[in-house]
């Protein structure tokens, strides 16, 4: 099969679509017929090494010294089931599934195996694999901060970069938990943000968020400039801050502060399973930025690299594009 290797750290042109063996599910996994997958923030920052300052070294000793030692990138996955291991009781050949192998990666191929167990869930019949892998990586990560700062009904929430993967989904499950929605982002996407139910867009070329006056319950910041020290003097009494991207220094400094939620996303079953039903319900829609195919795995790394991306970047598999 054909697979995206990384080859090496450095810019999009280390990855190579290479010819790898087609993989063996296990008694407790399926395989998965790759229809579409996405390439994410992360998978170009562990491509580039753009970890946070002070973290190269790190991240280099748990994923590989001078070469990524799992070379084929890739969180999340929507095909259709090719065979499924002996153990396998939830599915079988020819269910449509979109899965996440999180940081185990491996989906930039054109099949892909995930244990039963792991995060997979069905896609309903009105989804097509594009429109189900675009809501996986940013939805699982909104949704797994918003549970974790316990965002609830009424709260006033600022999202501050809210037309990347994670902010589209942020911004509309916050809306569907009743929340009061402030999107931060660049003017030329404001538009798409209100679309997506914001009730305030604030551009962050031209106004200072944390100089107008304004209190949230929850700041979430998904570029890395909503530190704590920051935005503590925004933070309503009780306030709290989901860092879902953070420098390392500011990361330490807010590390003993209750009022910060921070770490890596789980991506879970219930996840998944919950996106995919409000999506089938239209509580909640994908944005995708730009749709290639597999073959152009380089160009949509240059493209996330850019920082600007709206939504999902997704690669289609065969003629689906
Ligand atoms: N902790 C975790 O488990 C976890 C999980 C997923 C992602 N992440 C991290 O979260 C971050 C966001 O991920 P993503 O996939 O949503 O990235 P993305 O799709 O590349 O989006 C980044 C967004 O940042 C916005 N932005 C750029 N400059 C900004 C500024 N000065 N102020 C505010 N916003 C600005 C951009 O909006 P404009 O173009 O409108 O400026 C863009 O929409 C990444 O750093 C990623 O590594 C962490």
């Amino acid at each position: 099969m054909k697979a995206a290797v990384c080859e090496g750290y450095g810019t999009p042109e280390v990855v190579r679509i290479r010819e790898v063996p087609t993989p063996v599910p296990a008694n407790s996994e399926v395989l998965i017929k790759a229809g579409a997958t996405t390439v994410d923030s992360g998978d170009a920052r562990m491509r580039g090494l753009h970890v946070p300052r002070g973290m190269g070294v790190a991240v280099r000793l748990r994923f590989g010294l001078t070469k990524p030692r799992q070379p084929v990138f890739g969180f999340d996955v929507a095909g259709q089931i090719e065979a499924v291991g002996a153990e396998v009781t939830r599915f079988q050949p020819g269910d449509r599934v979109v899965a996440s192998r999180d940081l185990a990666l491996g989906c930039h191929a054109e099949y892909v195996t995930v244990a039963e167990q792991g995060a997979i869930a069905s896609i309903p019949d009105k989804l097509s694999d594009r429109d189900a892998v675009a809501l996986c990586f940013g939805g699982s990560t909104a949704l797994h901060f918003f549970e974790r700062g316990k965002l609830a009904a009424g709260e006033k929430v600022l999202i501050n970069g809210a037309s990347g993967a994670v902010g589209v989904m942020a911004v509309q499950l916050a809306k569907h938990r009743g929340a009061e929605v402030i999107a931060v982002c660049s003017g030329a996407n404001a538009e798409l943000v209100t679309s997506l139910g914001a009730d305030q867009v604030i551009d962050h070329t031209t106004e200072d968020f944390t100089r107008n006056g304004q209190h949230y319950d929850v700041i979430m910041d998904n570029h890395g400039s909503a530190t704590y020290e920051r935005v503590k003097s925004s933070l309503k009494p009780g306030g709290r801050v989901l860092m879902v991207y953070g420098e390392v220094w500011p990361t330490i400094a807010a590390s003993w502060q209750k009022a910060v939620v921070r770490g890596t996303a789980s991506i879970s079953t219930a996840h998944l399973e919950n996106l995919m039903s409000l999506a089938e319900r239209g509580a909640i829609k994908r944005v995708v930025d730009w749709v290639l195919p597999f073959a152009q795995i380089v160009d949509a790394h240059r493209r996330v690299d850019s920082g600007h991306k709206v939504g999902s970047l997704v690669l289609t598999f065969g003629d689906d594009h």
